[in-house]
């Protein structure tokens, strides 16, 4: 059985939901989601074309994280007490992976874990997905580790080598597929560009726009105070270049964002986008600035300049091949990041080489070679 709920969780879960299926002889899936995000999940599952066997359809507005974790370990607890199955997989280090790995190994079930051994080893940076996620390392059987980094973290856990495959990260695989499926199908690029040409009130195509997306918990109040003063104020000394910034729905970001920044005109403030126009967006961008995880890894595999808003970072291959740097959310860092990146080319051009730390887009296959063994 596979579980997700939230977006990045889907995106990164679907390419392997079509391999498993494609192998009905090895696999019987079942494929359940807590649906701890509701319609940004509803967007990839479409885009996916991914039909859950069992949705518990948990999410609530502005939900903590104390009553999501009780929720979905009581939901999730009965579900596999149904269904029984032989092995869980989870991915990441969201709720849904935290208390799904809970209930598994209360039931006595085998864990497979996605996207395993990323580490910060600061368990207030990211909050609380590195509690989750090193708890969650504590169940597993099967460990999943994109990079050596990952193998190289849960070795000096003390993790059996023989448990841990290196396979590189799954995001790689959902990437290559979509841009697969847009590059081959040109009533689907017109359809994208339509969508985009009426939500995007600037000539997106020629013009240069900075991508930006930001939702982390340790970043809600003071650190999105900043976020939004810098993005103010970079749109002023920058007025011809644009910010496209689809905001993530969490009462605790939307709220201070579009009181901050909704009547600048060259700021977009857009609904999160579905996964195909903003992977095309992404690779129109001319800088990328964000706090999310999976755009990090995205990002660097397209040439993309990435500043990352946070303190720290669980994916630090691509800072060190200088594509992806750490600025941190003090307003005057993402002023001087941003304008550095916009006045100096060169320092431009080397930032914007493709690097990609992270998969050659086979993630799954190896996932698959071994789940097939056991
Ligand atoms: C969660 C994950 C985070 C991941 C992020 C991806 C945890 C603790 N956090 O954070 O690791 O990086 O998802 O985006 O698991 N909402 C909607 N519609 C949606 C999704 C969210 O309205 O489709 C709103 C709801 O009010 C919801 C709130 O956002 O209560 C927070 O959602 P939640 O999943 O708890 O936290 P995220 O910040 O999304
Ligand atoms: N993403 C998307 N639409 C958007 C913004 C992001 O499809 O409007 C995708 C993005 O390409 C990446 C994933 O969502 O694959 C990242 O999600 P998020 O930043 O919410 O979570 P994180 O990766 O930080 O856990």
């Amino acid at each position: 059985m596979l579980v997700f709920g939230t977006r990045p969780e889907a995106i990164k879960m679907a390419p392997l939901i079509h391999a498993l299926k494609a192998e009905p002889d090895n696999f019987e899936l079942k494929v359940c989601v807590t649906s701890q995000h509701r319609e940004m999940l509803d967007q990839v599952l479409k885009i996916f074309n991914i039909k859950p066997d069992i949705d518990l359809n948990l999410m609530k507005k502005d939900q903590n994280l104390l009553n999501l974790t009780s929720l979905i370990l009581d939901e999730m607890g009965k579900v596999l007490k149904e269904y029984k199955p032989e092995m869980v997989l989870v991915h990441g280090d969201t709720t849904t992976t935290l208390a799904t790995s809970i209930a598994a190994f209360y039931l006595s079930i085998p864990v497979g874990h996605i996207e395993a051994g990323l580490r910060t080893y600061n368990l207030n940076a990211p909050f609380p997905e590195e509690f989750n996620r090193q708890i969650t390392g504590k169940i597993t059987k099967l460990h999943f580790t994109p990079t050596v980094l990952g193998q190289k973290n849960l070795l000096t856990e003390g993790i059996k080598k023989s448990s841990i495959i290196v396979t590189g990260n799954t995001v790689i695989d959902a990437v290559h597929w979509i841009l697969k499926r847009i590059d081959s199908d040109e009533h689907r690029q017109k359809n994208i560009n339509d969508f985009l040409n009426i939500i995007l009130l600037f000539d997106w195509k020629n013009e240069n726009f900075v991508l930006v997306t930001a939702h982390r918990r340790e970043n809600f109040g003071n650190g999105f105070i900043e976020i939004c003063s810098a993005l103010k104020q970079l749109a002023l000394k920058y007025p011809k270049i644009h910010f496209v910034y689809p905001v993530h729905p969490n009462p605790n970001v939307i709220k201070i964002v579009y009181e901050t920044l909704q009547e600048i005109n060259n700021i977009h403030l857009i609904k999160p986008l579905e996964y195909e126009p903003f992977v095309y967006l992404l690779k129109k961008s001319y800088i990328v600035l964000t706090d999310s995880g999976g755009i990090q890894e995205e990002a660097p595999s397209l040439s993309k300049p990435v500043l990352v808003m946070r303190d720290t970072t669980e994916r630090p291959e691509a800072v060190e091949a200088g594509t992806v740097e750490i600025v941190g959310t003090n307003h005057q860092q993402i002023i001087n990041g941003i304008s550095r990146l916009l006045e100096d080319n060169k320092h431009y051009q080397t930032m914007s080489r493709a690097h990609n730390p992270y998969g050659d887009g086979l993630a799954c296959k190896r996932i698959i070679d071994v789940l097939r063994t056991i």
